[in-house]
């Protein structure tokens, strides 16, 4: 469920884990009016309704509903999947989940490594607490709007114990810290999707810097095509995010996990024949 949903590449994803596992199941995109996201879930659920994936702009009402929710779910305030379990409604985000796995896919470091992380919006909320799990050495995380990274820290700092072992800073795009490299970057703004530029100082990437961006397309991404400009050591955008986090909710449904690494390159093709 989502406000536009015409777009989604969730029902090609989820019809081929459900063919790739032999699990006889229908997935399909629904768009409820804005005002009436609620009772369409509750309706979707009465009816025989086994999951839900829920896209913008209803992530967070998603998680206001349910009933049983994770750590990673209360602390994004954001919820992706839904499903029923003893007649109560319950929600998890699997989007930080879609990222360790995609990284680890890549072999992209992140325990005991410096993460700088762009962006301090809903994305990050998704990701920040699976992230600080991998025990990184450094989070820094920096957003054009400064306070945004400071609510975003103070609250994750009194939230979550594994951030005592973590050198976790922020700040402005124009921060000190942004002068010396990073050795993973993550850009988790909106700027590219909506066409806009974004200005960082381009020191935060060294020939040792992995850059991932979490958004993707057929082309590279501003963020990415300045990173290959800087002769990181490797650069991704985020299809493989994509792929994974749909892996876990269709194993939080259906407790089967299944493969992804066919997926990816199929994915691709599909999206850039559909440009
Ligand atoms: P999302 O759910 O995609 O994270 P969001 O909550 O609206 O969406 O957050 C968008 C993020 O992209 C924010 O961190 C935003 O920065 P601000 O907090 O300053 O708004 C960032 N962003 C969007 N456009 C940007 C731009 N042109 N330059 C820099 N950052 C930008």
């Amino acid at each position: 469920m989502g406000q536009p949903i015409a777009h989604s590449r969730s029902p090609f994803i989820h019809s081929y884990f459900a063919r790739q596992t032999r699990q006889l199941l229908e997935y399909k995109a629904m768009a409820p009016a804005v005002d009436h996201f609620e009772p369409d879930v509750m309706q979707f659920f009465n009816s025989g309704g086994k999951g839900l994936n829920v896209t913008l702009p209803f992530k967070e009402r998603a998680y206001l509903m349910a009933q049983q929710v994770s750590y990673r779910v209360s602390f994004a305030c954001a919820a992706n999947t839904l499903w029923m379990e003893e007649g109560r409604l319950c929600a998890d985000n699997t989007d930080g989940v879609g990222l360790i796995a995609d990284c680890e896919y890549l072999q992209i470091p992140i325990t005991g490594q410096s993460i700088l992380i762009l962006g301090a919006g809903g994305a990050v909320r998704g990701v920040l607490a699976p992230l600080i799990e991998q025990a990184p050495e450094e989070i820094f995380i920096a957003n054009r709007t400064e306070d945004k990274v400071f609510s975003l820290i103070n609250q994750i700092k009194m939230t979550h114990k594994a951030t005592q072992q973590l050198k976790l800073g922020g700040g402005s795009l124009h921060h000190p810290r942004l002068l010396s490299s990073f050795d993973v970057v993550i850009n988790a703004t909106s700027a590219a999707i909506k066409g806009e530029d974004m200005t960082y100082p381009t020191q935060i990437f060294s020939e040792n810097t992995y850059a991932y961006d979490m958004s993707y397309g057929t082309q590279l991404t501003p963020f990415l095509t300045q990173a290959k400009q800087s002769n990181v050591k490797k650069y991704h955008d985020g299809l493989g995010m994509l792929i994974e986090q749909a892996a876990e909710s269709f194993y939080l449904w259906r407790h089967c996990r299944p493969n992804t690494i066919e997926l990816r390159e199929i994915l691709r093709q599909v999206i850039s024949e559909r440009q």
